[in-house]
């Protein structure tokens, strides 16, 4: 699996519709599911917590959860599905999430890591990868940091994306959990010169392709998140320039095709205002862009099958 460049993983933003509108703008790069935990795979609706559109390959699945037994039966449904690898999630710090036991907290337990990891690797041919912290609350130190990743290197994993901040467990919600620990990029720079051998992927506040570009001489691979939510046609300056293609589509061609989708989930009795958020930033820094979103949000809603919304919306963008 190429992780050159990925898209995190974002509870409730990217969702199938999002992963769609991304794989329209880049080819390459590599997409994430939400976290979705154990139980919702082993005993929900499968189909509406996986089920995803085939163009989204390469497409990662990221699993919540703690108990190994859960973690390998949902991995054989991932494989079954067809994702291209599974992802465990040891990095999201909400209270729910730590009552549950699984997330960042498992940073404190790393035997307990290691025992999924394998029991995940045991039963699939697809890889398992690990997504963690630089640390949680006092575990902080590097020597703890490396002291985990020998554990997860034993087990035969290969590759770790590492947000570098560290995580605070108590009296942070999961949004200042984002902002508030201070980014230490150093740390994950030396954790690949500790485990040249493994593929080491950079997440936390990477903003622009500069940016990317002087991470990947440390590192193996970068994984943006938000700076792709607020802007997502930054995908496809990082795929000409990281990936030497060339120019593969215009904003309009994207919302062009987008809206073809749109038309074939309404079908299917997705509601449009489900279909909004992934493309309410296409217009991103073009002027008129906040008048497009602000004639989405405002009509979309009251005429849900109404596609002609966008073709007005793109009215507005003085581009
Ligand atoms: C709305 C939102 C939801 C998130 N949900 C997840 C998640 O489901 N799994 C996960 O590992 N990280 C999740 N994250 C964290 C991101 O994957 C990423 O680690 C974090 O935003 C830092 O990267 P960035 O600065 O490039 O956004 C979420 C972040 C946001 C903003």
């Amino acid at each position: 699996m190429n992780h050159t460049l990925s898209v995190a993983p974002m509870l409730d933003w990217t969702d199938k519709h999002c992963r769609y509108l991304h794989r329209l703008i880049s080819k390459d790069v590599l997409l994430y599911s939400e976290m979705i935990t154990t139980p919702a795979i082993l005993q929900g609706d499968k189909q509406k917590y996986i089920g995803y559109n085939s163009s989204e390959h390469p497409l990662v699945l990221q699993l919540g959860g703690s108990n190994a037994s859960d973690l390998a039966k949902s991995c054989v449904i991932a494989e079954e599905f067809g994702y291209d690898e599974v992802n465990l999630n040891v990095g999201c710090p909400s209270d729910r999430v730590q009552k549950g036991r699984f997330g960042a907290c498992l940073m404190n337990e790393p035997p307990l890591v290691a025992e999924c990891i394998s029991a995940m690797m045991n039963v699939v041919d697809i890889p398992i990868t690990v997504k963690c912290r630089i640390g949680v609350d006092n575990n902080d130190s590097f020597e703890n940091l490396k002291g985990f990743v020998e554990v997860l290197a034993d087990t035969g994993m290969k590759t770790l994306i590492i947000h570098a901040r560290k995580a605070l467990l108590k009296g942070l919600s999961p949004k200042q959990n984002r902002s508030i620990p201070p980014l230490n990029y150093d740390f994950v720079y030396r954790i690949k010169q500790y485990f040249p051998e493994l593929t080491i992927v950079i997440n936390g506040g990477i903003n622009s392709l500069q940016e990317t570009q002087q991470h990947l001489k440390q590192v193996d691979g970068v994984m943006l998140g938000r700076a792709i939510w607020n802007n997502p046609w930054m995908l496809y300056e990082l795929q000409n320039q990281l990936f030497n293609t060339k120019g593969a589509n215009s904003r309009d061609r994207v919302l062009k095709k987008y809206i073809q989708y749109c038309e074939s989930q309404l079908s299917k009795g997705v509601k449009l205002h489900w279909l909004l958020p992934p493309v309410l930033n296409l217009y991103h820094g073009i002027p008129g862009n906040k008048k497009w979103k602000s004639h989405l949000v405002t009509h979309a809603p009251k005429r849900d099958k109404d596609l002609m919304v966008f073709e007005e919306a793109r009215g507005l963008i003085c581009e």
